[in-house]
């Protein structure tokens, strides 16, 4: 038997990593991103020249590929991700990466063999994995299942303070608005796996919530279950 698994779904800036990250560190659970390993694939894809089209290749590449995660002790900081040996911390998070990531993460072969190495690492329970089809389709017998939300706008607001407090200011909250209610068309709609409410999980909005008072709302769910 395994240990319990909570799963945090949602679109794009509702907050989920911020909140999984201090929801892991609360209950002394691992945290798996797994949009991190969907973006590494994306990066190791546009620095190889490989069309974004060309699913030949990118499956081949999706199957030889290494991604390690390694959480960080701080709070704040996201994840340490490298592919194939290389460090791409930073490179994941860029704007290239995050407009065509929707297209690589869409296709069949890249999420079977993603999904594969989520469902192994997560064999022993004890995460909180956060992505868009944990509850639905990777962890479907999660204990605890969140679908996170917020309103578009909220959501590039908090992009834009991100973006800012990295010392990027050259994109407008409205550009950041399109890119956001783009993403979630692509991943909501796509074939495989696409972003929905599992039928049991708890919706929570997070608008004019703090990531504290979303954190006990998910830990007093937690504490419920067990
Ligand atoms: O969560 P994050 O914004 O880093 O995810 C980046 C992208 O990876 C999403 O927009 C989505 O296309 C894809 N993704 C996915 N399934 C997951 C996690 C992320 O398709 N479980």
């Amino acid at each position: 038997d395994r240990q319990p698994i909570i799963a945090i779904d949602g679109p794009a800036g509702a907050g989920k990593s911020t909140v999984a990250r201090q929801v892991a560190a609360k209950l002394g659970l691992v945290y798996l991103d797994t949009g991190a390993m969907y973006r590494a694939i994306t990066w190791l894809i546009l620095q190889e020249g490989i069309a974004l089209d060309d699913e030949c290749a990118i499956a081949e590449l999706a199957n030889r590929c290494v991604i390690e995660l390694a959480p960080s002790q701080d709070l704040q900081s996201p994840v340490q991700v490298s592919i194939n040996g290389r460090d791409v911390t930073q490179a994941i998070r860029s704007l290239e990466v995050t407009s065509q990531v929707s297209t690589v993460a869409a296709q069949t072969a890249v999420r079977q063999a993603l999904v594969k190495q989520q469902q192994n690492w997560g064999k022993k329970g004890g995460l909180v994995a956060e992505g868009r089809d944990i509850g639905t389709h990777v962890f479907p017998d999660a204990e605890v299942k969140i679908f996170l939300t917020a309103s578009v706008q909220e959501r590039a607001r908090r992009r834009l303070k991100d973006f800012k407090k990295q010392g990027q200011s050259t994109v407008s909250v409205e550009q950041l608005e399109k890119d956001i209610a783009e993403r979630d068309r692509k991943d909501s709609t796509r074939k495989v796996s696409p972003l929905k409410k599992a039928p049991d999980a708890i919706e929570v909005n997070t608008d004019g919530l703090s990531v504290n008072e979303v954190t006990e709302k998910i830990v007093g769910y937690y504490q419920q279950r067990l």
